[in-house]
């Protein structure tokens, strides 16, 4: 079943500035002052909504997706910033030389917002990530643990129980493909869906990962109620109540989403 934001990227994109001023900015803005002198960097920008408060404070903004079409749009809402040169929107790998080159302990902020949970090989992605970063500066990433309800963005089915039916995305892999199959949904939501399912990002995994990076977390918030979904749904956010959080394992269930500073020791 699609929600009005999965059909309307207008909406997508305003729905990402919303978030963005009245949560992620915040987050960032505890260790990283943003204004004039901030270098950031949003990988999975999407149509460049979460940018857009950083830029208004005045901060130089490069945003990268493999999504040409999203990038195509963040150029259409982004457009008086680009034509000042205060952004730089592209279809870009990060990996490729010359983006390396070009910004090789560049940035300040690094933002993965709903990003981290779609890319593969994430122990050697994370520890690339921090090259680009300049000394002192932070990552930040916001992301539903993979057994959260709908951890497995079953949301994103078209067929309506599929899409609104919580935690089957747990299931033994070719138990859900089946599922997914049955459901009637296309190759590319089957291949998308499962694409999440390999990266399987669980708090535990996020954070021993952090650890084997040599990095350090910096500050982190669960949620029991993800901020996004004021946007999306007309629900109010809720942090989690601090003693779950103490959980392994039973803290995944109950978490829709955790935020992070992370930064080099
Ligand atoms: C769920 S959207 C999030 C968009 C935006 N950050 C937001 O918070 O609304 C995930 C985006 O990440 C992009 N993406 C996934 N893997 C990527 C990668 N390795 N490099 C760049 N973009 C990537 C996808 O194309 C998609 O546009």
């Amino acid at each position: 079943m699609s929600l009005e934001q999965h059909v309307n990227p207008k909406v997508r994109y305003q729905q990402q500035v919303d978030n963005s001023k009245a949560y992620v900015l915040p987050f960032i803005a505890v260790h990283t002052e943003i204004g004039k002198q901030t270098n950031v960097l949003e990988v999975g920008t999407g149509e460049g909504g979460v940018l857009k408060p950083f830029l208004d404070k005045g901060a130089f903004c490069v945003g990268v997706d493999l999504n040409d079409i999203r990038i195509v749009l963040a150029r259409e809402y982004l457009a008086d910033e680009l034509e000042q040169g205060q952004v730089v929107l592209q279809t870009k790998n990060i990996y490729d030389d010359d983006f390396k080159a070009q910004y090789l302990g560049f940035f300040d902020v690094i933002i993965l917002k709903d990003v981290i949970e779609h890319v593969p090989e994430q122990e050697s992605f994370i520890p690339y990530l921090a090259t680009l970063l300049a000394p002192g500066g932070q990552i930040f990433f916001g992301f539903p643990p993979w057994y959260m309800p709908f951890g497995g963005h079953q949301q994103l089915c078209h067929n309506k129980w599929a899409s609104k039916l919580p935690w089957y995305h747990i299931l033994p892999r070719p138990m859900y493909h089946s599922i997914l199959k049955w459901a009637g949904e296309s190759e590319g939501t089957i291949q998308e869906l499962l694409e999440i399912y390999d990266t399987r990002i669980s708090i535990e995994r996020f954070e021993r990962i952090i650890r084997r990076s040599g990095l350090q977390i910096l500050k982190r918030q669960a949620y029991l109620i993800n901020p996004i979904y004021r946007y999306k749904f007309g629900l109010k956010p809720r942090k989690q109540w601090k003693p779950l959080t103490w959980l392994p394992f039973f803290r995944n269930f109950v978490t829709t989403c955790m935020y992070y500073s992370v930064g080099a020791k």
